[in-house]
């Protein structure tokens, strides 16, 4: 295992021991350098309580958000570090705070609260690896399992049931039998956790490099999150093999949160759709659209995002002309066209592999498209040579016409019919002004 924190990192490990604490990395470091992946961020747990800590760092910048759980951040040159006191945890009436923290001076009681083995790791430059629960041996084994008794993990915080799954899709682990087992008999916790941890978790998952393969041997978690899932799963005679189609164009996208949230909903309302008989792919589209709105809204998830995907939902079925490119970016929006340019092409060599003339056009479009947005392609009537004051002084009033000629401008330059240049706009907006 190699572990090389940042100095700042050091210092505040170094801070603490000088004054007779015990400081530790722990959590998601320890495991990612276990496993030889780079940390996100570097938490550190001591055995000082929160006021000795502040007292430590007072001549840095503090936050005290957390405090009331034992973790204080501390800023050194610009860079947040969590240091945690040793805790150990009560009662969790909420499934996610425990009533009453007591804190402690045993790292190891620390450790065992925590939710699986491969999170439940410690290290420190002078005192090597601390893993009371097997977590290393469970990193050699790809095993996310439960610390201790899984059941009460899980009734702790439900959450931890799709963090089980998030590291399943990010670290490409299986999940431990018994573990499976608990988070399965504890599912209705899930319903006390809040949309946005739940929203969260799930992006996390989506994104993971693992993302296709851990839903695909755990969809039964998935949709205790996502019931509304539920019919996709079906067994394969009686829905076509939907999960499969949805899990291996998943696994052809990028890993961008739109486009995975896409590639995941994409066929969500068809079971809806057929269950009424056959109907035309046009109205199972708008199904899937419908579910996919509810669904995100549910999640509380950003509007940006909810609307993304929705669009790349909506049109994913469309044929691109490639004459007309520049009207097509420029009514989706850049980065939703390259986006849907992105599914498309996934669902291509995922459906039809063999199409090398479809996939070869939607790469050659996707370049094209690239090569307009690098060049500055006007998309808006914002992006327009002339304004909308310049009109005004040549005659057009300031009234529903005066944005219908913008927007004919904006056509004809996006058409190739007239240039992007003031002196063309100028007489073209002269010729489209209203004889009243
Ligand atoms: N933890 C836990 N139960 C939770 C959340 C966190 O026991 N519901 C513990 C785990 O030991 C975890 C650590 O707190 O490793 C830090 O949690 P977090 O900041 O959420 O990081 P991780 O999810 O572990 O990983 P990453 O660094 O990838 O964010």
């Amino acid at each position: 295992m190699f572990l090389a924190p940042p100095g700042e990192v050091l210092t505040a490990l170094e801070l603490l021991s000088r004054r007779g604490f015990e400081a530790y990395l722990v959590g998601g470091c320890v495991r990612d350098a276990v496993l030889g992946r780079e940390p996100d961020d570097y938490d550190i747990a001591t055995d000082a309580v929160p006021e000795e800590i502040k007292r430590v760092f007072s001549g840095y910048q503090t936050a005290e958000i957390g405090i009331r759980h034992g973790t204080l951040t501390v800023v050194m040159n610009g860079r947040p570090i969590e240091l945690t006191s040793y805790r150990r945890d009560g009662v969790y009436s909420d499934g996610r705070h425990p009533d009453r923290v007591s804190f402690t001076k045993s790292l190891e009681e620390d450790l065992i609260r925590r939710d699986f083995t491969v999170n439940a790791m410690a290290w420190r430059p002078d005192g090597g690896l601390v893993d009371p629960s097997g977590g290393r041996n469970d990193c050699k084994n790809k095993l996310i399992r439960a610390v201790g008794e899984p059941g009460e993990r899980f009734r702790e915080d439900a959450l931890r049931i799709l963090r089980a799954l998030r590291f399943a899709g990010q670290l490409g682990f299986e999940i431990e039998r018994n573990t499976h087992q608990a988070m399965m008999r504890e599912a209705a916790g899930l319903s006390r956790v809040s949309a946005e941890r739940v929203a969260k978790e799930l992006n996390r998952t989506l994104i993971g490099d693992f993302a296709a393969n851990a839903l695909r041997a755990y969809p039964e978690v998935l949709v205790l999150a996502l019931p509304e899932l539920k019919p996709l799963l079906r067994p394969e005679k009686t829905n076509d093999g939907i999960w499969e189609q949805t899990l291996i164009p998943l696994e052809g996208t990028p890993k961008d949160p739109a486009l995975r949230w896409a590639a995941l909903l994409l066929f969500c309302g068809k079971p809806q759709s057929t269950s009424g008989g056959p109907v035309p792919p046009a109205d199972s589209q708008e199904c899937s659209v419908t579910l996919a709105e509810s669904i995100l809204r549910r999640l509380r998830q950003p509007r940006m995002l909810t609307e993304q995907v929705i669009t790349l939902i909506r049109h994913h079925e469309q044929r691109i002309d490639p004459a007309n490119l520049r009207l097509w970016l420029s009514s989706l929006g850049p980065e939703t066209a390259k986006k849907l340019l992105l599914l498309k092409r996934a669902g291509v060599s995922a459906k039809e592999p063999g199409d090398t003339r479809r996939i070869e056009q939607l790469d050659s479009l996707y370049m094209e498209a690239v090569r307009l947005l690098d060049e500055g392609l006007c998309l808006s009537v914002r992006d327009l040579q002339v304004k909308g004051d310049d009109l005004l002084a040549m005659g057009y009033q300031r009234n529903r016409r005066l944005g219908q000629a913008l927007d004919e401008l904006l056509r004809q330059v996006l058409t190739g019919e007239l240039e992007n240049r003031r002196d063309a706009l100028l007489k073209a907006a002269e010729s489209l002004l209203p004889i009243d």
